[in-house]
């Protein structure tokens, strides 16, 4: 195998630097996963998805589950904050708990909570069905629960549930009304609740999320607020529950700069507080902890100018400073990061089903004579003519031309089959013209906007709004390669759409190291006819934040087949566990529909075009028979 043919591909898809060591490619052109970064047991994700598709019989979209990988990023995480403790003699503990809203599924919190044993890991939930969930789930005595997010009186009652059954529960208070409910509440329950309070810092994030922090944005408490809180709290004789500060200025901050200004404005408002001699004990510094999705190490939103590494070294020593500098004791540091702890872990396959051309090049060119309509003659002496000199100018007549042609049609001048041949000849142009702008390697916003538009649409079978949504709705990059092939160098240029019924329902950005590429490069995976010559897998990586739990049955298409798996020691895999994909009777109930209902609707109908005499008793039992078999299948293309 020629090495250079792979390094040359996995160079391109940009894998070394967005994969964090967590995936690469290997000596057979197959994408690699291991379960530590950089870590000599590497497992084939061609061959996961190959047994599950060959010997479990599944099919795509695959949902695939690496759970060592939120291990390995857990600890990194908590070797971060421990190393950046020594190296700036911060007394403070490090205290990280995992916000659920980020991926609540029971396999990521499980694993945390598994993982996590020895670092006192906690959760943190935003919601009453969070909070229930956690409520269930077995921590360590020391390890913290933390409310956040609006609160009724169920959600404070459930929190205060928590506290009796032994739960370290700090209930975050992020409005005024909320604390005299709490207090009211734990007064009737006889319940003392720890009670952290969220600020709302005048200092912001950056990237996409920036206005989760700052004075307008939607949570915390303002200073006024703050102060209140405590004078209540001391009125009540209660000030010695205040054991926590909060704040949060927004998920993925690209720029380290940003965290410096919050730590240092948190710091002092600690610092402040402490000196009205309120023992506040921990400082939650949220989340925003970002991921570098396009390996670029910029401020670019998709990426991040800071390793983990870097991130806690500024946390751990612009508070140290602020606290020795205000003479108040170091607090422990609760980190609530959920997106880099679980983006990696995930990592969803899909399979192209069929390509949609712009223009399909097996329509041969029609025979062109004098009695054609001038415009497609002018159009065909322009096909014959072009060349590599005049292939800008001849593409402008040929726009005109286009333009022409279209008017004449709409007055009713020329016929279909007409507009048929202009149509083809117009392409046909197109393509030759970016032939010659690619040859020339002419870096022109014309010719790249030709490109995009020529570009195939490959259509894969899975929908962006149940596993990708963040794609469509915040225009989120997410890297995106072939899990093989990768020893041949791709030819194609193509876009990507998903099976829903919705033109939103497409990826037209794709990461890169010094830009954003409109087009992606793949395989040409058809044969000479026009045929799939096998199937062809895409992976879209580090989708295990937000994405699941954001993503919606748009067009009724459901969850993915799941498949978890563990890599041993020698680079063996183990598919530990299934969890088998939507079926459609899963969708019908979705959508208030009962499957017996629809059954017995559909036989009435069968049954009276029987009586009818338009079906025989045998198409009748065959179309009841293949309706109910049909409730089971899957929602997506089989
Ligand atoms: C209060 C709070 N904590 C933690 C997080 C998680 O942030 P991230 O995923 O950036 O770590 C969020 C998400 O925005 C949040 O709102």
């Amino acid at each position: 195998m020629k090495a250079t043919i792979v390094d040359d591909v996995a160079q391109l898809y940009g894998v070394e630097h967005w994969g964090a060591g967590y995936f690469g490619v290997n000596r057979l052109g197959h994408t690699v996963v291991r379960p530590v970064k950089s870590d000599s047991r590497e497992a084939d994700l061609h061959e996961i998805v190959q047994e599950l598709v060959e010997k479990r019989t599944l099919s795509t979209p695959l949902l695939l589950r690496f759970p060592q990988i939120l291990g390995t990023q857990l600890q990194r995480l908590c070797l971060a904050y421990e190393s950046a403790a020594r190296e700036f003699a911060y007394s403070g503990e490090h205290f990280p708990v995992f916000p659920m809203k980020v991926n609540p599924r029971r396999e990521v919190v499980d694993e945390f909570l598994r993982q996590g044993v020895d670092q006192s890991f906690g959760l943190e939930c935003g919601s009453k069905a969070e909070l229930m969930a956690a409520l269930s789930l077995e921590q360590t005595p020391e390890s913290l629960l933390i409310c956040n997010g609006f609160k009724d009186e169920t959600f404070l009652r459930l929190a205060l549930l928590g506290v009796q059954a032994g739960k370290r529960v700090v209930v975050v208070i992020e409005k005024l009304n909320e604390l005299k409910t709490l207090l009211e509440l734990a007064k009737l329950a006889g319940v003392s609740p720890l009670i952290g309070l969220r600020a709302k810092l005048y200092s912001r994030g950056s990237g996409k999320w920036a206005s989760s922090g700052g004075e307008s944005a939607k949570f915390g408490l303002t200073t006024s607020e703050l102060l209140e809180c405590i004078r209540l709290l001391r009125a009540e004789g209660l000030i010695a529950q205040l054991k926590l500060l909060h704040f949060h200025i927004g998920s993925q901050i690209t720029d380290i700069k940003r965290v410096k200004n919050a730590m240092k404005e948190a710091a002092r408002v600690y610092a402040k507080i402490r000196q009205m001699k309120v023992e506040v004990e921990f400082l939650d510094i949220g989340g925003g902890l970002g991921v570098d999705y396009d390996g670029s190490k910029t401020t670019f939103e998709a990426s991040i100018n800071y390793s983990v590494e870097e991130f806690a070294n500024n946390v751990v020593y612009t508070i140290k400073s602020v606290c020795d500098d205000e003479k108040v004791p170091h607090p422990h540091l609760v980190t609530e990061s959920g997106r880099v702890m679980t983006a990696y872990h995930a990592v969803f396959v899909t399979s192209i089903r069929d390509e949609i051309e712009t223009f399909a090049e097996e329509i041969p060119i029609a025979a062109i004579d004098e009695d054609d309509p001038q415009v497609i003659y002018e159009l065909k002496s322009l096909l014959d003519g072009i060349n590599s000199k005049n292939y800008r100018e001849y593409y402008h007549d040929a726009l005109d031309d286009k333009d022409e042609l279209h008017t004449q049609f709409n007055l009713g001048l020329i016929s279909l089959e007409d507009r048929g041949k202009g149509e083809v000849l117009f392409w046909e142009i197109c393509a030759r013209s970016l032939k010659f702008a690619q040859e020339a390697n002419l870096q022109d916003e014309e010719f790249d906007a030709l490109r995009r538009i020529l570009a195939s649409k490959y259509l894969c079978n899975f929908s962006l709004f149940r596993s990708a949504p963040d794609s469509w709705a915040i225009g989120q990059l997410f890297p995106i390669m072939p899990i093989h092939k990768l020893n041949e160098m791709p030819t194609d240029f193509a876009t990507l759409v998903d099976v829903t019924c919705d033109s939103d329902g497409c990826i037209k950005k794709f990461v890169d190291l010094k830009d954003v590429k409109q087009v992606l490069e793949l395989h040409n995976f058809n044969d000479k006819n026009g045929q799939p010559r096998e199937p062809y897998y895409l992976a879209i990586f580090l989708v295990g934040a937000y994405q699941e739990v954001m993503g919606s049955f748009h067009n009724l298409f459901g969850l993915p087949h799941e498949a978890q798996v563990v890599i041993d020691t020698d680079g063996s895999y183990h598919i530990t566990k299934l969890v088998p994909a939507s079926k459609i009777s899963d969708m019908l109930a979705f959508a208030r529909f009962d499957k017996t209902q629809c059954t017995e609707s559909f036989r009435r109908l069968i049954t009276a075009q029987l009586a009818a005499g338009k079906l025989n008793q045998t198409q009748a039992d065959e179309a009841i028979q293949k309706y109910e078999s049909g409730v089971s299948g899957s929602t997506y293309l089989e």
